[in-house]
Formats: structure tokens, sequence, C-alpha cells
């Protein structure tokens, strides 16, 4: 796999979550190795919770309690056994960036993470979620703990009182981060303040800059390619064709699809530079914006095209692309993997955003959809996306909801499969 430019030094990061139960550190720990695993950077998440439930599967909240010998005892042992698997992904899969999914909530478990990390040159960056947002922890327990594995089988009301004695019981012995020579973010009531400590490296900063971006409104985000264009009815890749009659007829029924699923809600729609994305957006009702990042993917001197024509004359080319379609790149043009890269902004500002629109390209809509779906790279450049269809993502507590919407508008497939020239009937 080719070195990504953002993990330019040789260092290796253990972000270590701090904070008390439901303050959303699973969430963000989940973000982070989904965010870096986009950009290639090898990512892990070792939850000390998976570690505890192989001892202590139901355990009530007096279990938690600092009194609880017994308790304590299981405790200290899954930390270690999720410390000791993560130092040995750490060492034989040269992991980049692990992160220890815990409370972590006093100093003294925190010390021992970091001698444990100073010891094999790790760096622990501590990331502290705090929030005393009372309403939004109970809805919290409401949303995740109560279907917890933890509560299995067990009265979701009985499972949110337990949970709230848990949390009890963490907050007798919670110290939040105020050690000065510890590398730290504390994001305050889900990043209304940030607190920046002691952050060295450039990865550590692109970590810390993703979590300043997060938020956890409620929103969704819809993908479309442009209408089927003239060079799609060709068969043709690339180049800056208008919409054909259907595509045009798309265009047209855009807006009523649109409404169909987005109701009354705000919404701001984006596009790329090219002709066809914007035709297809001209009759929505909404802000547009226009990005040079969502352009296709360049096919540089395959650039308008068929598939046939470039067996034809760059046979070595089609394999190689068959071989190996995210990392290759077309003469004078670009890969998945660049796509991706220049995408990155796209997705920093999606984290920021609220509703949004995007009208694409088929590549393009590809590397977007895996970075919510988290699909790896030698799938997502071969994932099928139909023209004339709206997909609507709809992030919540722990992964990305999907629904696909079809307009009844037939178009050609520009859908090629592996070893195959020809497009798929
Ligand atoms: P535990 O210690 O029990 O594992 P946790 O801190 O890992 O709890 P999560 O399981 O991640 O908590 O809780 C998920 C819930 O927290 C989601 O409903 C999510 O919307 C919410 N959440 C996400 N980020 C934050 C935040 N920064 N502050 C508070 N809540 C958040
Ligand atoms: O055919 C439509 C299109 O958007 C082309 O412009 C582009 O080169 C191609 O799809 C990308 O898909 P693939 O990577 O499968 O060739």
């Amino acid at each position: 796999m080719g070195a990504y430019s953002f993990h330019v030094e040789n260092v290796q990061i253990c972000v270590v979550m701090v904070g008390l139960p439901a303050r959303g550190k699973s969430l963000i720990a989940q973000k982070i190795v989904r965010y870096l695993t986009w950009l290639s950077v090898k990512a892990k998440c070792f939850n000390v919770g998976n570690y505890r439930r192989i001892e202590t599967a139901h355990p009530t909240a007096d279990f938690f309690d600092v009194n609880n010998s017994e308790g304590e005892r299981l405790r200290k042992m899954a930390a270690e056994a999720a410390t000791a698997d993560m130092f040995r992904w750490f060492d034989q899969e040269k992991g980049v960036v692990a992160i220890l999914d815990a409370t972590n909530t006093t100093k003294a478990r925190r010390d021992w993470v970091l001698n444990l990390c100073r010891k094999r040159n790790i760096e622990p960056l501590f990331v502290e979620s705090w929030c005393d947002d009372e309403d939004l922890i109970l809805q919290n327990i409401i949303d995740v703990k109560t279907t917890s594995p933890d509560y299995v089988g067990q009265d979701p009301e009985q499972a949110a009182l337990d949970f709230r004695n848990r949390i009890r019981n963490y907050e007798k012995v919670y110290e939040t981060i105020s050690e000065r020579e510890l590398t730290y973010v504390k994001l305050i009531n889900v990043g209304s303040q940030v607190i920046i400590n002691r952050i060295q490296s450039y990865l550590e900063s692109r970590i810390v800059y993703y979590l300043m971006n997060l938020h956890i409104k409620p929103r969704c985000i819809w993908l479309s390619r442009h209408g089927e264009s003239v060079f799609n009815v060709e068969g043709k890749i690339g180049g800056d064709s208008d919409l054909s009659p259907r595509g045009r007829e798309y265009a047209r029924q855009l807006p009523g699809l649109t409404k169909s699923s987005v109701g009354d809600q705000p919404l701001t729609v984006w596009t790329s530079t090219l002709k066809r994305t914007q035709q297809t957006a001209k009759y929505l009702p909404y802000r547009q914006l226009t990005w040079k990042a969502l352009d296709e993917l360049d096919g540089g001197q395959c650039d308008g095209l068929t598939y046939e024509e470039i067996e034809e004359r760059y046979p070595e080319d089609f394999a190689a692309r068959d071989a190996d379609k995210y990392e290759y790149r077309y003469p004078g043009g670009e890969s998945y993997r660049d796509v991706v890269i220049r995408l990155e902004p796209i997705i920093m500002e999606l984290e920021r955003q609220e509703n949004i629109m995007i009208v694409t390209h088929q590549a393009v809509l590809r590397c977007i959809y895996a970075y919510f779906m988290n699909v790896p790279q030698d799938q997502s450049p071969w994932m099928e996306v139909p023209l004339h269809t709206l997909i609507k993502l709809e992030p919540k507590a722990y992964g990305t909801e999907v629904t696909r919407i079809k307009a009844n508008i037939p178009a050609v497939s520009t859908y090629r499969e592996k070893g195959q020239s020809a497009l798929k009937k």
C-alpha cells in the first residue's frame, strides 16, 4: 500500500479515551477509526468493556463501586488484556493509531497507561469527553445503553436506572484531566468548548482537528449522481457533456423526490464544476455551492474513450486497473486514492454541516459513501451506484442508516464488472 501523506512521521499513537459512561466515547472512538482507515492510516479500537464482558457479562451498578475489590480486580484484568492486545497489534501488525476505549477516569489509571506507552515509544493522546448536560446524558442512556449487551433481556427502565447508578459510582472517583504534562484534547459539552494541550505530531493535530468538527445534531446527507449524460449513453468516460433527455427528466423530477424525503427541513446542495451535475441540480429550490473537489475522477489520456477503446489502445493499463482499481492512476489522471485525498476537506465540511445534498459523479460518490459506510478499499471502487437514484444517509449513534429512493426514469448502466470491457446491461 502506498504511504499516505497523513502519516509522514514515523509515530505510533495511542488515543486514550477519558470520560464518565454515556459521554459518547465509543462513538468518538469508532469515528476516529473510520476516518483514519478511509485515509489509509492503520487504526483499530480496543474496547475494554468487551474484554470485561468475557468474565462479567451482565454486571449491576455495584460491580463498578470503588469499594468492590473483586469488581476492581476484574476491571483491572480487562484493562490489562485490552492493552496487551493493543501493544501486540502495534508490534506485530505495525498499527499506527490505536484507540483505548475505556473510562480512564482516574489519574492513577491514566498514569498506568502513560507508563506502558512510554516504555514502548508510543505517543499517548488523551481524548476526554466531558459533559454535564443531564438531558443529553439521559437521552444517551435511553438511546444506546438500555440496548447494550450488559442489559440484554432486561427491562429498559430498570436498565436505565442501573446505568445511572453505575455513573454515580464512577463520579465518586472521577478526576478530569488537569495533568499539564499530558498531550490531550478535552471536548466539553460536545465541542462547545475544546481545550487542547501539548499536541505534537501532524497526525495528532489532524485527529484533534477532526474531533473539533464533529457534532451530534440529527441530520441527513443525500447523495445523487448527475442525471444520465450524453457521454453515459455513448459509453464514454469523463468529459463535460450535457444531460441526455432522460437525464433532464431526472433533473425535473429531483425536486419532488427530494421534497418527499427532506420535507420542510433546510438543505444545502453541493455540485461539482461539471455541467452535468449543475444541470441536474438546477431546479432544486435550495442554496447551492459548487466544489472543484467534487469533479469526477480524472481519466487523463483515457478521458472521452469507452472502456472497449481503453482496453484496445492501452491493454496493460486496462489490466492494471482491474488488478488494483483503488491504486491505479490513469496516465495524466487520477486514482481512487487521489480522489479520496482531495475529498478530505469535503468530509471535514460534511461533518460540520447539517442537511446536505451532494450531486456528483460515480467514482466520487463511491469514495464519499465508503467513508460513511466503512467500505474497504478493495471493494469501494467496484460498488454499483445506479443513475437516477437518491441515496439517503442518516448517521445514528453507532452507524449510518441507508435508504435508496429510485426515480422511475430508465437510464443506461455505467457499471463495468472486473475483467469485462462491455458495460452491464
Ligand atoms: P461507556 O463508558 O458506557 O462505554 P460511552 O462514553 O462510550 O459510554 P457511547 O456508548 O459512545 O458512550 O454513547 C453514545 C451516545 O453518546 C450517543 O447517543 C451519542 O449521540 C452521544 N454522544 C456522542 N458524542 C458525545 C459527546 N461529546 N458528549 C456527550 N454525548 C455524546
Ligand atoms: O462512466 C461514468 C463515470 O462517471 C466516468 O466519467 C468515470 O471515469 C467512471 O464513471 C468512474 O467509474 P469507474 O472507476 O468504475 O471506471
